[in-house]
């Protein structure tokens, strides 16, 4: 007879709050878009103002980054069905890792098949060992927490510093033992909450305590710092970064990522990062998307132009509205809520009643009394757009008396 023993799937079976969601009518997750093209997008059939899309530049059906996928379909095919390391590689992955190397000025870059990668490979590769900690900024993307905990479980450690806060950087360096080697990683712009990490006070206390930093500009690139370079560059301190992480996913209207840094470093992670060595490389038609889009960004800069002035807009109209937001310099735009259900039927009104699409972010991804509503902006936003969000937000907002 079988021993009987708790059954593991148990706890899906138990889990209920998405079912009960779903019944209420307030399940915000996996909505089926029959077009997500861009201000506008059509979900169920209904056209909706886009306030929730991470296609900043609005590149996703640019002309030359259309044809770009096409053609490299055309000529390669659809998948190279093999990681980078042993059957996957590509001149085109070589061709965009020189481009994205010279663009940063860096020695090197490596594309990665996603963002999330790039962060497990730090992790996996750089902070697996036992006297190798990573310095964290509490508010970081679930990736790097994803990629710490592959560290971990190699014998290295985590500790944490309070968001964007030196002070609490300096106090976590400080208690570090003198063996300890340290990565201090934080996004450049924070992806729930839009703010800047805030490098020119964190750059002084990594320095003074010769620790190393990552920045994950997934937000920054395409949307700060001069030409689109990110955070580094947007306060000039782009020779006291050590790693700067991106995502193809945003700006770059693809998927992929990538890491730009020192060409040793690189070849390490190259070789001891399992998430790089062993998962399918990019597909032709994403790196040759991301790549034209890259070209598009530097040859259309009115652009990133455009983005700052339409969220800057929003940012100036919504917090003159009464809403609270967070210090957003970016163009994502939180709406704090706090309260888990209002966030909710905010959400759900502003989409059904308005035909404006956002995204809540309530508990547990966030803390209940931090829950909000995330609005993110495009370069090909028009103002009657703007306007039109502005409208529903302000009518939503006061009749459940968020403002
Ligand atoms: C800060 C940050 N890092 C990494 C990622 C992962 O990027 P990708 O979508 O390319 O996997 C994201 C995506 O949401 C992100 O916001």
């Amino acid at each position: 007879m079988s021993e009987r023993r708790p059954d593991v799937l148990n706890k899906a079976f138990e889990f209920q709050a998405a079912d009960d969601a779903r019944k209420a009518g307030v399940y915000p997750y996996f909505k089926p878009f029959d077009y997500n093209d861009g201000p506008e997008s059509v979900i169920d059939g209904k056209r909706v103002t886009m306030f929730g899309s991470n296609n900043y530049l609005g590149l996703t059906t640019h002309p030359k980054v259309r044809e770009a996928a096409v053609a490299a379909i055309a000529r390669f095919g659809t998948s190279m069905t093999g990681s980078r390391f042993v059957n996957g590689s590509m001149k085109l992955h070589g061709e965009f890792e020189e481009k994205i190397a010279s663009f940063y000025g860096r020695e090197s870059a490596l594309v990665f098949t996603t963002g999330y990668q790039v962060n497990l490979a730090l992790g996996s590769a750089i902070l697996g060992a036992e006297d190798s900690v990573a310095v964290v900024d509490r508010s970081v993307h679930a990736s790097i927490y994803d990629g710490v905990r592959l560290g971990q479980a190699a014998g290295g450690r985590m500790v944490r510093f309070r968001h964007n806060s030196a002070v609490s950087l300096d106090r976590a360096l400080s208690k570090l033992k003198p063996t300890e080697s340290a990565l201090v990683m934080t996004d450049g712009v924070f992806s729930a909450e839009g703010d800047i990490a805030k490098l020119d006070e964190l750059v002084p206390v990594i320095k003074k305590h010769g620790a190393r930093l990552f920045v994950d500009d997934a937000h920054a690139f395409g949307v700060i710092g001069p030409r689109g370079l990110g955070t580094a560059h947007y306060f000039g301190l782009e020779d006291d970064v050590d790693l700067i992480g991106g995502t193809f996913s945003k700006s770059l209207a693809s998927v992929g990522g990538y890491l730009v840094g020192e060409r040793k470093v690189l070849d390490y992670i190259q070789h001891f990062a399992p998430s790089f060595m062993f998962a399918a490389s990019g597909a032709p038609s994403c790196i040759a998307a991301a790549m034209a889009a890259f070209d598009v960004m530097q040859e259309e800069p009115w652009r990133i132009d455009k983005l700052r002035e339409n969220y800057t807009y929003m940012r100036d109209e919504l917090s003159g509205m009464g809403f609270e937001l967070s210090d957003t310099e970016s163009a994502v735009i939180p709406i704090y809520i706090r309260d888990d259900a209002r966030t909710l039927e905010f959400w759900r009104t502003l989409l059904e009643d308005y035909s404006v699409y956002t995204n809540p972010f309530i508990s547990p991804g966030v803390l209940p009394r931090r829950s909000l509503l995330r609005t993110s902006y495009m370069a090909t936003h028009e103002r009657k757009h703007l306007d039109r969000g502005l409208e529903a937000l302000r009518s939503v907002g006061k009749h459940l008396g968020v403002i």
